[in-house]
């Protein structure tokens, strides 16, 4: 299949066009590059061996998705494209609700009117709120979302169903990650964020190499076994397989369907920290700090329905996650800016 990755030279698109091409599949990707760089594209195809199209472009102008609908013959969109940053979309909502809602909206118009409409989304596990249940099904209802990023996955989950509803030659795939950590076991590419990193692992691997004095883990006084928040870490290559195997339903004219991506464990904060001492012999210095404004205590998956319907299942474990992030690391201690 010929397939339309927007976002595709962030952290999670660029590992997800090498396994589409991997499997055979041909890649367009637009990106406007606001959160990425282009050398990640060459790392696509240093890996692969294989070309693809790059579009330096925005998902909000129409006239740029009009020339790539009608320059390639795209059956399916998987749709990365959008701002993630949870602290920056408090104070920039209308950015956020812009970028990420309008961007989702231009791009379906533009698909609907080249007849495309198979669509695999990159929600989030965050549309679950303060999740009802744990593990989480897919049935565990929806909750309140604590930003306006966790808004605009909830909303555009909502969007695109009901555009579904209305044309059911709609194909929809909304896909609920987990916590992606990890990086291409070649150490080519990874998570590259700007500034000091929010996210956990990106935090550990920059203390790690000495960038930062030392992780605070934010709270140690929650209801889980080590007083830490629990998560569900997945790494980015089992991630992106899942995507490949999305697309083999998309092919079945699936309707809509709702998969959690995760691996169905769940790690601590400070399990995480042992795992990653453990697996690279490199010590992290952390000391205990206030909860942080938002966090749930636990949130890990239940990754069953992905694994029945989908055939597909995490490999990687925590120890090999927190091995490839730190080759990263190490291999590009400035991300892609070297
Ligand atoms: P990322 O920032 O690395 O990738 C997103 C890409 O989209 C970037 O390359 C950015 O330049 C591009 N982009 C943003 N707005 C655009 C626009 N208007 N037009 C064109 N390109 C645009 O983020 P990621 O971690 O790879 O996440 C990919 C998707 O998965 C996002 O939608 C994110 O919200 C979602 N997601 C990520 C996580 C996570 O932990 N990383 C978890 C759940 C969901
Ligand atoms: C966060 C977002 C979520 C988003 C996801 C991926 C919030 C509330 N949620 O998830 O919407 O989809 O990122 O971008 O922000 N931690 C520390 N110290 C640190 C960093 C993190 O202790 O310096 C802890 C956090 O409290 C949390 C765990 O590590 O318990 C994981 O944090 P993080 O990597 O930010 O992911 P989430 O909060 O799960």
């Amino acid at each position: 299949m010929k397939i339309l990755v927007t976002g595709g030279a962030g952290f999670i698109g660029s590992h997800t066009c090498v396994e589409l091409m991997n499997a055979g599949h041909e890649v367009v990707v637009i990106d406007n590059l606001c959160n990425s760089s282009e050398k990640s594209m060459e790392r696509v195809k240093e890996i692969t061996g294989k070309d693809l199209a790059f579009y330096k472009g925005d998902i909000l102008d129409r006239d740029c998705l009009n020339t790539i609908f009608t320059e390639h013959k795209i059956d399916a969109v998987i749709h990365f494209a959008g701002l993630k940053a949870v602290g920056e979309s408090v104070y920039k909502p209308w950015e956020y609700y812009n970028n990420n809602i309008t961007g989702t909206l231009t791009l379906t118009d533009v698909m609907r009117a080249h007849d495309v409409k198979n669509l695999i989304f990159s929600s989030s596990a965050t549309v679950y709120g303060d999740p009802a249940e744990i593990p989480i099904t897919e049935n565990c209802p929806k909750g309140k979302c604590t930003n306006p990023y966790g808004w605009t996955k909830s909303m555009l989950e909502q969007i695109l169903t009901d555009l579904h509803t209305a044309d059911n030659s709609w194909n929809v795939i909304l896909l609920r990650y987990f916590n992606p950590i990890g990086a291409h076991p070649t150490g080519l590419m990874g998570e590259d964020p700007n500034g000091i990193p929010n996210n956990l692992m990106p935090y550990i691997t920059q203390v790690a190499i000495g960038k930062l004095p030392e992780l605070g883990i934010f709270g140690n006084d929650y209801d889980t076994p080590d007083g830490t928040c629990i998560r569900d870490y997945i790494h980015v290559c089992d991630l992106a397989t899942g995507h490949v195997a999305a697309l083999k339903k998309i092919e079945e004219k699936a309707g809509l369907c709702i998969y959690n991506l995760g691996t169905g464990v769940g790690y601590s904060v400070l399990d995480v920290v042992n795992n990653f001492m453990e697996a690279t012999g490199v010590n992290v210095a952390y000391s205990m700090k206030p909860r942080r404004e938002g966090d749930v205590p636990q949130c890990y998956s239940s990754a069953q329905k992905a694994k029945e319907e989908l055939g597909w299942e995490a490999k990687y474990g925590i120890k090999e996650m927190c091995r490839d992030s730190w080759n990263w690391q190490t291999k590009n201690p400035n991300g892609y800016k070297d």
